[in-house]
């Protein structure tokens, strides 16, 4: 079994981007700038928020944070992104999932200019990855850096069996697009899928994220299948996955650990994102 090192990957990511911020400040005099908003004060969220805020400044991507009380009408929320829409300082703004729930997430994230949208959730850049368009502006992170992760190891997606568990906007979906764009054949299974089983035990590539501490275990997956593992679960204190680590790391071929391998590619992503708006090419 070999561990997909999400954790190095992203560190080699991060020294190349240091350099090309640099690059972009030295000769085009722009410093790439992020706003991330963050209504309320949910723990998983502000820690995230922190890690993203933390990763700006390894890399040299100045990081505004912007922190709203959970009581924030929608109105001033909308106001907030118009102001830096027309911020041509500004060129990536991502809103810390989830929201309130007085907040119409929809209508915020569709408030976010496209040319923006550094986490791809506007339903411009989701339908450039959906039509597999030549042009695609952002790619959501998480799914992007799975890609990376698997790219970086040769692991084959073209023609593979993948099953993706977890159909969610954020994660499931895009990745199951991505996917399907680079030749693989997909099953989405979610949470009102019969038997999940049925679609893991079949695939070369098992990708889950669902929130369920341990749900994958060692008789739903073959022999020599990879796990990518997109859990994040606290559980007594430590952070676990979605998959039984334990108990599949003699059966499988590859797996990422949780944690130190999806999560910090997601953010790494993130940075390459907002590079690539401040560079203009979005
Ligand atoms: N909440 C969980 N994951 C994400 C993400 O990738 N982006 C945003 N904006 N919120 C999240």
């Amino acid at each position: 079994m070999v561990l997909l090192d999400g954790y190095a990957l992203a560190r080699l990511k991060e020294e190349a981007l240091r350099q090309e911020v640099r690059t972009l400040q030295e000769t085009r005099h722009i410093c790439p700038k992020l706003v991330v908003v963050l209504v309320g004060t949910d723990d998983a969220s502000v820690l995230y928020v922190h890690m993203k805020a933390k990763a700006c400044a390894r890399v040299g991507i100045d990081c505004v944070l912007e922190t709203l009380p959970e009581q924030t009408p929608q109105a001033e929320l909308l106001n907030l992104l118009e102001r830096y829409n027309h911020d041509t300082s500004v060129h990536g703004i991502l809103v810390q999932l989830p929201l309130p729930k007085h907040v119409d997430t929809r209508r915020v994230i569709e408030a976010i200019a496209p040319h923006k949208d550094v986490d791809g959730f506007h339903p411009l850049n989701v339908g450039r990855v959906y039509s597999n368009s030549l042009y695609t502006g952002f790619l959501p992170a998480t799914a992007m850096g799975i890609m990376q992760l698997l790219e970086h190891y040769k692991i084959e997606v073209k023609g593979k069996d993948v099953a993706i568990v977890g159909a969610s906007n954020i994660i499931g979906k895009p990745l199951a697009s991505l996917m399907l764009n680079a030749g693989a054949t997909i099953s989405l299974c979610h949470i009102l899928t019969k038997d999940i089983s049925l679609y893991t035990k079949n695939a070369d590539i098992v990708c889950i994220g669902v929130g369920q501490p341990k749900l994958l275990k060692a008789h739903m997956v073959k022999e020599g299948a990879v796990v990518v593992d997109i859990g994040i679960n606290k559980v007594k204190g430590k952070v676990i996955g979605d998959a039984d680590f334990e108990g599949l790391k003699s059966k499988v071929s590859f797996i990422t650990p949780v944690p130190k391998g999806v999560g910090p590619m997601t953010i790494v992503c993130l940075l390459q994102n907002t590079l690539y708006a401040a560079k203009g090419c979005a």
